[in-house]
């Protein structure tokens, strides 16, 4: 990214050692809501590169896709379909379950959200080993649907050099400090 907006947006991210537990280094986006220039920018690029790509839809995952993804979904005139954690859809759900350093969570989208053959953005602030986006990925492809890509504020070098999940693309905008 040869883009300045990029810098003002990594700059705006904080960085939490040892926080939720020792070791890990968390990446605050809640520094980068109360900028609100920063965060104009994210949604800008976001936008810029999808809005043209005929997406229907654009799905969040819980908790920090649902900041960044409706923003998105308005400007390129999608619908947004949250992907939650469960127990929290009131309807009728499918659910697909991933790996975390202990033990599995899930993610649960309501049945009839999407149709088959609709074209979707999956958004989330993060990806670190890619096991939440895959399990996204999974929930879209059941119904039919057509993941055009995946898009993240932050990816770790690792996956950002793998650049695609399950076949999906994948694109962030910084990585960690
Ligand atoms: C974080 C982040 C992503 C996920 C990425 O969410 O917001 O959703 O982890 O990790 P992965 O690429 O290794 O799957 P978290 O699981 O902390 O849930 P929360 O947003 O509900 O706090």
């Amino acid at each position: 990214h040869g883009d300045p907006r990029i810098k003002a947006i990594s700059d705006a991210i904080r960085v939490v050692p040892h926080f939720p537990k020792p070791g890990i280094m968390f990446q605050d986006i809640t520094t980068l809501l109360l900028d609100p220039k920063a965060f104009r920018y994210t949604v800008d690029i976001f936008v810029d590169r999808y809005r043209d790509k005929k997406i229907s839809v654009v799905a969040g995952v819980e908790a920090r896709g649902f900041i960044f993804g409706p923003p998105i979904a308005l400007a390129i005139g999608a619908k947004f379909v949250p992907l939650r954690k469960p127990r929290k859809l009131p309807g009728e759900v499918i659910s697909e379950s991933y790996v975390l350093e202990y033990g599995t969570d899930c993610l649960e989208m309501h049945v009839g959200a999407v149709q088959p053959g609709e074209s979707v953005l999956i958004v989330d602030d993060l990806v670190a080993t890619g096991g939440t986006l895959s399990a996204a990925i999974r929930l879209l492809e059941r119904v039919g649907a057509e993941v055009v890509e995946c898009a993240c504020v932050i990816g770790l070098p690792l996956v950002k050099g793998n650049w695609r999940l399950n076949g999906v693309p994948l694109y962030v905008l910084v990585e960690p400090r």
